[in-house]
C-alpha cells in the first residue's frame, strides 16, 4: 500500500514526493472540498463523533435520516436507506432479495462484493458474459425459478464500460425479473444531473433497485439503496449488514449530504469531468493502446502480464504519476492493466504530464 500524506486531490504526496494522482475514485474532487469538510466539522460539534449503536437500537440520528431524504430526492425514488459501505449494501440488499428459490443472473465482470453477496444469498447463480444481452435472455428464457434477479454494475469498475440498461430494461417485464443496479461508479457522474446510469439512458422502471456509494464521486464514505418504500422497509429488518452494525458517524452523513447539494448546485462539475476525460482520451489516441473502448472517466490501459504491469506502475510513480496496476484476481488472467481514473479537478497541465509519462512508459514496453 502506498502512503498518501495530506488529503486526496489531483496531486498528492506519495513517499515524500508530489505526484499526479490518477487512481482515485474521488471523481469530482469533493473529498477535500471546504464546504464538505465544514459540514463534517459542524456535525461533530453538534452530534459528537460516534453514533454509539446500530440504527435499529439507538444509533439513528438526525444526519442519517436527513441524508436518506436527500438521496431519495436526488434519485427520484420513494425511499432510500444508508449502508456503511457499498460492500455492506450489496451484501445486505442482494441477500435480502434473493433466497434459495431465486435465480440470480450476474454479469461476469460484476464487482467482488456482488459476487460475495450472491454466494451469501444461497440463490442459484447464473453468470453471463460481460454485457451480453442475448446470453442473458437465453438464461432467462430457460429459467423456471419463482423469482429472478438480474444484478449488474452500471459502470464496470475496471473497464469503464456502461451496462446496456436500455436493452436490459426490456427483459424485465418480458421475463418477470427484478434488476439490482450497482451504480457505485455512475453516481455523481453519469446523466445530466449525475443521477447515474438510469438517468444516462432516460429509464424509469419500478423493478429497478439502485445502489450507489458515497465514497467515490460523493467524496465521503458509505453507500445507499434507493427504491420503493416497501423494499426499504424490508431491508430495515432483513438486511443483516444493515441491522447488525454500528451506524455511520453522523459527521460522515452530514458531509455526504453537503456533497449531494454541491453536485445539484454545480452541474459544471460533471461537465469538467467529461471535458477532462475527453482531453485525456484524445491525448492518448493514436498510440495503439488498448483501453477496451472505455466509455467513461475510468480508462484501463491493458498491459497483459501482471509483473510487467506492476513494474510500469512503479516506473510511472518515479516519473511523478501515480496509476495503480490492477491484476488477477481483480481482473481476468492476462488482462492486467493500469487503471486510470480522471477527475474534474485535474488541470490540463496535469493531464498533459500524465499523457507524456504514459506514452513513454507503456510505449517502451
Ligand atoms: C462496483 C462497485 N460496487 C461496490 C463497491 C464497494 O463500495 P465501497 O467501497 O463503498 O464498499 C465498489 C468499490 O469499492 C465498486 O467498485
Amino acid at each position: 500500500m502506498k502512503l498518501i500524506e495530506g488529503p486526496q486531490g489531483p496531486r498528492v504526496i506519495v513517499d515524500g514526493r508530489e505526484t499526479i494522482l490518477l487512481c482515485s475514485n474521488d471523481y469530482l474532487g469533493l473529498a477535500n472540498d471546504p464546504c464538505v469538510k465544514a459540514a463534517a466539522v459542524e456535525a461533530i460539534k453538534k452530534y459528537g463523533f460516534g453514533s454509539g449503536a446500530s440504527r435499529l437500537v439507538s444509533g439513528n440520528m438526525e444526519p442519517h435520516e436527513a441524508l436518506e431524504e436527500k438521496i431519495k430526492n436526488f434519485k427520484g425514488t420513494e425511499a432510500a436507506l444508508v449502508f456503511n459501505s457499498g460492500y455492506h449494501a450489496n451484501l445486505g440488499c442482494i441477500s435480502a432479495l434473493a433466497g434459495r428459490s431465486t435465480e440470480v443472473f450476474s454479469d461476469r465482470l460484476n464487482h467482488a462484493s456482488i459476487v460475495d453477496a450472491c454466494i451469501l444469498s444461497r440463490a442459484a447463480i447464473k453468470r453471463y458474459p460481460n454485457r451480453n444481452m442475448d446470453f442473458l435472455e437465453s438464461l432467462l428464457k430457460k429459467s423456471k425459478a419463482k423469482s429472478k434477479l438480474i444484478v449488474t454494475d452500471g459502470v464496470f469498475s475496471m473497464d469503464g464500460s456502461i451496462a446496456p440498461l436500455d436493452d436490459m430494461a426490456c427483459l424485465l417485464d418480458k421475463y418477470g425479473a427484478m434488476l439490482f443496479l450497482d451504480d457505485a461508479h455512475a453516481t455523481g457522474v453519469l446523466g445530466k444531473g449525475g443521477k447515474g446510469t438510469l438517468e444516462h439512458f432516460g429509464i424509469v422502471h419500478p423493478s429497478i433497485i439502485q445502489m450507489g456509494t458515497l465514497g467515490k464521486a460523493i467524496g465521503a464514505f458509505g453507500a445507499f439503496v434507493a427504491s420503493s418504500k416497501e423494499l426499504i422497509d424490508l431491508l430495515v429488518s432483513k438486511a443483516r449488514p444493515f441491522v447488525y452494525t454500528t451506524a455511520l458517524p453522523p459527521s460522515v452523513c452530514a458531509a455526504a449530504s453537503k456533497a449531494i447539494d454541491i453536485i445539484g448546485q454545480n452541474p459544471d462539475l460533471i461537465e469538467l469531468l467529461r471535458d477532462n476525460t475527453r482531453y485525456f482520451k484524445n491525448g492518448l489516441a493514436g498510440q495503439g493502446l488498448n483501453t477496451l473502448g472505455s466509455a467513461t472517466h475510468i480508462i484501463p490501459i491493458v498491459t497483459g502480464d501482471a509483473k510487467k504491469t506492476m513494474e510500469m506502475s512503479a516506473t510511472l510513480l518515479e516519473k511523478g504519476v501515480f496509476i495503480q496496476g490492477i491484476r488477477p484476481p481483480t481482473v481476468p488472467e492476462n488482462t492486467s492493466r493500469l487503471r486510470v481514473s480522471i477527475t474534474a479537478v485535474h488541470s490540463k497541465e496535469d493531464l498533459d504530464s500524465a499523457i507524456f509519462a504514459i506514452k513513454e512508459t507503456v510505449g517502451e514496453n
